[in-house]
């Protein structure tokens, strides 16, 4: 009797509760170490790290893969953040400063916690560590302020975050290795408009060097799979490359190196008109893909003639393109790149010069590969990945009938990972895994997890993201999906709740009655 009521609780709990791994002891790896990073750039409380702490952690720790991460008698956590204290007072005699006590509020008001109760065994949980690492070097970075390039950020590194003795040439050779993952080829479908500065504020050789950063950021994708096309704008648009071409990659790395230099105003409007105009190219079977639309504005911010641009970037939201807008200079315009980006600071970068551009272009490229392509209810969408540790993000809006997903492993062997929450899931984030066969999925009620989850929702949520993970190298998979439960699994799992209900207040009150 004990054994099937605790089995029949097992399982109820085994779908549709969220497994959070970023708030479990000793946890490690890449995939908690983005699960944090996430969370905390999502909350808004600290301004962007030019993918500073994401570098700590691999500097410090290889994602926590180092077996001392989590040495007996050091809790330090994943960050290596040794300055704990710090984090609650920076002040002599137990005091806090008003920036810091400003950094308490809004962590509590965003993500719930309550620092000035967390103690240092908290930062074995790798959410702790990494919000700890940053608000150190935040508290730093008011004295001290840290470049965007690898070389300065790991002179910073190097002289006020790492408190073990660290080398010199560490966190550069260690970043290196990230840049170089982070540029790998990705085979996911994507339709990608690059739209470049010619403006006289930018220069001949700034501006050869960013086209060359734009080639290199180009060849991650695969053309079979992706369409790129780039538009240059100065008064106006003055070159492009056609979103649909029929370029090899060689081709398309040589026609943008070699696009002219207009030198004249910057009309960043009439750049991202100019790009719209390409989406609208798109073959009709294309543009019902699902495939992502993403538009890369390059620019300092200042316009000098044309219309405002932040008009035209709404347009192209109207027009299903997100838009990314990645400031240049000493002088950007950060509200202006804000608008740019339709206002998600996930999609605003920026670095001090176009020579620099080269080592935080990996951000657009890490941006591209996690766009969710959007999944059509009653269609099969067909996913190869090459590599084994290749992911594929997607998009399901699940009616209120609920949706089944059958996955087909064709070859090889993947793994996805699903969620209802904001967050890309992954495996260590999740509410459910989908597995060879077919999974049926409900939307979420409204409950007590959303609440907890200090969302603001008055409507359940019902965009599911899921992920896809090759377990071995070289996979193809189909995915296809229904409207409602074809299999009847879910009219199982209902009863199945009544049951387990049931069992459970019998279970209760029996405990009580036996007390
Ligand atoms: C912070 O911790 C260090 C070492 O554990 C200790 O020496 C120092 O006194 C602490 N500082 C404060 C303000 O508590
Ligand atoms: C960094 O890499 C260079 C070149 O491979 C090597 O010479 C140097 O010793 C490395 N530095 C550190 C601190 O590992
Ligand atoms: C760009 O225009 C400025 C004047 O507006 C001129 O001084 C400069 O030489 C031009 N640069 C190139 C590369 O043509
Ligand atoms: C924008 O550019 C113009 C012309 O180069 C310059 O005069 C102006 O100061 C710039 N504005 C900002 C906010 O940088
Ligand atoms: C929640 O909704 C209220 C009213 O719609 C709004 O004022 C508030 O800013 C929202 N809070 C968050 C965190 O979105």
């Amino acid at each position: 009797m004990y054994e099937t009521l605790l089995s029949l609780l097992l399982c109820t709990s085994a779908s549709g509760v969220l497994v959070d791994r970023s708030l479990e002891a000793g946890a490690r790896g890449r995939d908690v170490v983005d699960t944090v990073l996430y969370r905390i750039r999502r909350s808004r409380v600290f301004p962007d790290d030019d993918d500073f702490i994401r570098r700590v952690a691999y500097t410090e720790n290889m994602f926590g893969e180092d077996p001392w991460t989590y040495r007996p008698g050091y809790a330090g956590g994943l960050w290596n953040t040794d300055r704990f204290n710090m984090s609650q007072y920076d002040r002599p005699y137990r005091s806090i400063s008003p920036k810091l006590r400003n950094i308490h509020e809004a962590i509590k008001k965003t993500m719930g916690i309550d620092w000035m109760q967390v103690t240092e065994a908290d930062l074995l949980k790798p959410l702790y560590s990494g919000l700890t690492a940053w608000i150190i070097t935040e508290l730093f970075r008011r004295q001290f302020p840290r470049p965007s390039n690898v070389v300065g950020q790991g002179e910073w590194w190097h002289d006020l975050y790492s408190a073990r003795r660290p080398v010199y040439g560490d966190f550069q050779n260690r970043t290196l290795e990230l840049l170089i993952e982070d540029m790998r080829p990705f085979g996911g479908k994507i339709d990608l408009m690059l739209v470049v500065d010619g403006s006289c504020r930018v220069g001949m050789e700034a501006y050869a060097s960013s086209l060359d950063s734009l080639a290199r950021l180009v060849g991650v994708f695969d053309l079979r799979e992706a369409n790129v096309g780039l538009v240059v704008y100065s008064n106006r648009v003055t070159d492009k490359i056609p979103l649909t071409n029929d370029l090899t990659m060689l081709a398309l790395q040589e026609s943008i190196r070699s696009t002219d230099y207009p030198n004249n105003t910057a009309n960043i409007y009439a750049g991202i008109m100019g790009a719209i105009n390409e989406f609208q190219t798109l073959p009709n079977a294309r543009k019902e893909s699902g495939a992502p639309k993403l538009m890369v504005i390059f620019t300092d911010g200042n316009h000098t003639a044309g219309p405002d641009p932040g008009l035209a970037a709404e347009k192209a939201a109207r027009a299903g393109i997100v838009t990314c807008a990645f400031g240049i200079g000493d002088a950007i315009d950060d509200g202006q790149l804000l608008r740019i980006a339709n206002n998600d600071a996930d999609f605003k970068f920026k670095t001090e010069s176009h020579y620099t551009l080269r080592e935080q272009i990996v951000r657009v490229a890490q941006r591209a590969k996690t766009m969710p392509q959007t999944l059509k209810m009653g269609s099969d969408t067909s996913v190869t990945m090459k590599d084994g540790d290749a992911k594929r993000y997607f998009l399901l809006e699940v009616p209120e009938e609920g949706a089944t997903i059958t996955l087909i492993n064709a070859k090889g062997e993947t793994r996805g990972y699903w969620t209802f929450t904001p967050e890309p899931p992954s495996s260590a984030l999740y509410e459910g895994v989908l597995t060879e066969g077919e999974t049926f999925i409900s939307p979420p009620r409204l409950g007590k997890y959303w609440r907890r989850r200090r969302t603001n929702l008055t409507m359940p949520p019902k965009n599911m993201l899921l992920t896809l993970q090759g377990i071995e190298a070289d996979n193809r998979v189909t995915l296809w999906i229904d409207k409602g439960d074809v299999i009847g699994c879910g009219f199982a799992a209902a009863k199945f709740d009544v049951t387990s209900l049931l069992l459970s207040a019998t279970f209760v009150i029996t405990t009580v009655l036996l007390k």
